[in-house]
């Protein structure tokens, strides 16, 4: 099978987490670039990759894949884009920057959206991936495969539907730490030691999402078998209804996604 050279600009939490998941499934050799040197050159040694030290060593690659901050990226495509083939494919994991703009920017057509989550740093990870259009399906095939080899990978047929899914599963593991935060503090302050209150609690939420995968039932089942009338879940169930916890958490999904329309359009 073809080995194809794999430009991975910027090699921060992102692009290592990706990188390091795929590395052994998918015939690919990295060339890794940051401009502080530092995180390139410790991904090239995790991967066996090639650390290069400015743009101007890249060779040509068949594929980019760009892991820096949305607000880098004009930069990073001023410096890059008379290099880049038009053959060539760009993967971006950039939150809100939309495929055309990264057409513009960069030259080649085919543009593969990836919208990540940490998680994928221990193998459990959601990728959403949007294909532009001039893909072919063996390729598709491929990428998705790539992706699959460490974590969950969805293709979606319409770009907004990244924006749609950036605040839920890219955000969405900030919103499970916080309410992890949230309910260990509050068994420390009611006299847990903080270690076995945090214990307690990520086990509850692991168990909790393997029940949740493994069961056949839903949430709202599940839910539901650990509820019985006038108990204990109930009463702390009843404080969520009265002061709209559904209500608060659809506010807050609405304004990540606004953010996420702002920043492909900015
Ligand atoms: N973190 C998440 O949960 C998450 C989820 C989904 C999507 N994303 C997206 O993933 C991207 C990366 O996020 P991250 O959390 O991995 O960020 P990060 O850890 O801060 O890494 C950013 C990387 O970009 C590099 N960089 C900065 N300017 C550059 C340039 N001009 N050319 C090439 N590389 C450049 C940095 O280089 P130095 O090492 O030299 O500083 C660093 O290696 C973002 O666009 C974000 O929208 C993140």
């Amino acid at each position: 099978m073809k080995e194809y050279k794999v430009a991975l600009l910027g090699c921060g939490k992102m692009v290592s987490a990706l990188t390091l998941g795929w590395k052994d499934h998918v015939p690919f050799h990295h060339y890794t670039f940051t401009p502080s040197k530092t995180r390139a050159k410790d991904l090239a040694q995790k991967l066996e990759g090639t650390f290069v030290e400015t743009l101007e060593q890249l060779p040509p690659c068949d594929i980019y894949l760009l892991g820096c901050k949305p607000q880098n990226v004009q930069e990073l495509a001023t410096d890059l884009k008379d290099k880049i083939s038009k053959d060539a494919i760009i993967i971006s994991v950039l939150a809100g920057v939309e495929t055309k703009r990264l057409q513009e920017l960069f030259g080649p057509s085919k543009v593969l959206r990836v919208m990540p989550n940490t998680p994928v740093l221990v193998g459990a990870g959601v990728n959403a991936l949007y294909f532009s259009e001039s893909f072919s399906t063996d390729e598709k095939t491929f990428f998705q495969k790539s992706f699959e080899s460490f974590s969950m990978a969805k293709v979606f047929d319409q770009e907004e539907m990244i924006d749609v899914i950036t605040g839920v599963s890219g955000s969405g593991p900030a919103y499970i730490f916080e309410f992890a935060r949230i309910l260990s503090e509050k068994l420390v302050s009611m006299g847990l030691e903080r270690e076995t209150a945090l214990d307690m609690v990520i086990e509850t939420f692991y168990g909790a999402s393997k029940l949740m995968k493994e069961s056949n039932d839903s949430p709202l089942e599940l839910r539901n078998n650990v509820t019985s009338k006038k108990g204990v879940t109930h009463e702390a169930l009843e404080v969520f209804k009265e002061n709209q916890f559904e209500s608060i958490v659809s506010k807050a999904i609405d304004a990540a996604f606004k953010r996420s329309v702002e920043l492909s359009k900015s």
